[in-house]
C-alpha cells in the first residue's frame, strides 16, 4: 500500500529559522542554570547518532527492550487483540515496531515523528516488510495535540510510545503528555473500546551501568551530547566553541534520573541571532533527563496520566519494563 504523504508542521520565518527552536534555545541558555531541551537533539545527524547509541555495548536499554518484544509476542497478542490502529509516539527508525504489529495483527499504522525525512523513509521501510497494512505518517510535535488521519476512523487504538521516552520528561510534563495522549487517543472517532497503551520505562539500576550507558567509551554518546551545540551554531547562526566544552552523565539519586550536561572547559562568551551569552569554567548547560522507574513510580505516572496499569513484561535481567495501560474510565472513586 502507498504510504501517505506526511504534513510538514515546522514554523520557519523569513530567513528559514524554525522559530520554536530558536525561542526555546535563547530562553533555556537565559536561565541559571542553562538549558535546552532533549527533543532539539533530533536533527539528520542527531538521529543517526542516537540509533548508533543504540548499538554500544553500555547502552542496553534498546535490546532489553526488543528481547521483550521478541519474547513476549504472545502475550501481547492476547493482552491487545487484533485490528487496533498503532500509533507510535516518536517513531524514529521504527525499528522496534515490526516486532509488535508481527505479534498483534493490527488494522493501521500511525508514525508520528519530528523530524519529517526521518519518518517518511522509516515508513517507507517499514512499508516493505507489511505490504497490506495501510500506513499514515504525521510530522508532529507529540507534546502538542494531534489529529489522528481520519483513515483510522472506528477502529479502537493502541498507542506505542517505547524506548522510555517518557523519561526524558520532568515528571510534571510526563503526566500532561500522558493526558495528552489519552485525548488524542479517545477522541473522535475511537470507537467505544478504550484506548490502550503500551509503554517502555527503563529501571533503576546500579549507578555505575547507568551512568556508563550514558557515557560509552566509543564517545558516541558525547558525540550526540555535543552535536546539539553543533546543530544551534549552524540552523541559528551561533558562535559556541564548540570543542571548549565536554560531556557530563551523572545520576541523580533524588530525582531517580540520569542527567546529561555539556560542560564549559574555559570561561567564554557566545552570540546566537544576537543574543550575547557568557559561560564560567565548570559552568554547564542540562541538555537531558533520561528518568528511571520502579514499579510503583511507574504505576503511578501512569495513574497521574489517566492510565491504569494492566500488565508488566520486564527482560530476562531485569533492566527495562513495557507497561500495558488502559485508559482510566472517568468515573467517582473514593
Ligand atoms: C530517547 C529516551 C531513548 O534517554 O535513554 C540515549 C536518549 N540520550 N543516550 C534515553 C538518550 C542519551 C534515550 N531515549
Amino acid at each position: 500500500m502507498p504510504v501517505e504523504q506526511a504534513v510538514r508542521i515546522v514554523d520557519e520565518d523569513a530567513s528559514g529559522i524554525d522559530r520554536a527552536f530558536r525561542d526555546e534555545v535563547i530562553a533555556g541558555l537565559s536561565q541559571p542554570q542553562k538549558a535546552v531541551p532533549a527533543r532539539w537533539f533530533y536533527d539528520e545527524r542527531g538521529s543517526q547518532l542516537f540509533e548508533d547509541i543504540t548499538a554500544v555495548p553500555e547502552y542496553y536499554p534498546t535490546r532489553a527492550e526488543r528481547q521483550i518484544l521478541s519474547a513476549r509476542g504472545q502475550e501481547f497478542a492476547d493482552a491487545i487483540g487484533s485490528g487496533r490502529a498503532v500509533v507510535e509516539f516518536g517513531s524514529g527508525s521504527s525499528a522496534k515496531t515490526p516486532l509488535l504489529l508481527d505479534a498483534i495483527a493490527p488494522s493501521a499504522y500511525v508514525p508520528l515523528d519530528i523530524s519529517g525525512d526521518f519518518l517518511r523513509a522509516s515508513a517507507n521501510t517499514l512499508a516493505k516488510s507489511f505490504p497490506d497494512l495501510p500506513i499514515h505518517p504525521v510530522e508532529a510535535d507529540f507534546t502538542k495535540p494531534v489529529t489522528l488521519p481520519g483513515a483510522i476512523a472506528g477502529a479502537p487504538r493502541l498507542g506505542f510510545f517505547p524506548g522510555s521516552t517518557i523519561g526524558n520528561l520532568v515528571p510534571r510534563t510526563a503526566v500532561d503528555l500522558l493526558r495528552q495522549m489519552r485525548r488524542t487517543l479517545s477522541a473522535d472517532g475511537a470507537g467505544e473500546t478504550p484506548a490502550q497503551l503500551l509503554i517502555g520505562m527503563d529501571r533503576i539500576k546500579d549507578t555505575a551501568v547507568l551512568e556508563a550507558a550514558y557515557d560509552d567509551a566509543a564517545g558516541v554518546t558525547a558525540a550526540f551530547n555535543l552535536n546539539l551545540l553543533i546543530r544551534i551554531n549552524r540552523e541559528l547562526g551561533g558562535d559556541i566553541p564548540v570543542a571548549d566544552f565536554a560531556h557530563r552523565a551523572i545520576w541523580n539519586d533524588d530525582i531517580a534520573r540520569i542527567e546529561m550536561h555539556l560542560e564549559a572547559q574555559a570561561d567564554m562568551r557566545f552570540a546566537i541571532c544576537d543574543h550575547d551569552f557568557t559561560m564560567a569554567r565548570g559552568e554547564t548547560i542540562h541538555t537531558e533527563n533520561s528518568h528511571k522507574y520502579g514499579k510503583r513510580s511507574a504505576n503511578t505516572l501512569l495513574l497521574a496520566g489517566g492510565w491504569t496499569p494492566m500488565r508488566r513484561w520486564s527482560d530476562d535481567k531485569n533492566r527495562f519494563m513495557l507497561i500495558l495501560a488502559e485508559a482510566s474510565p472517568l468515573r467517582m472513586a473514593p
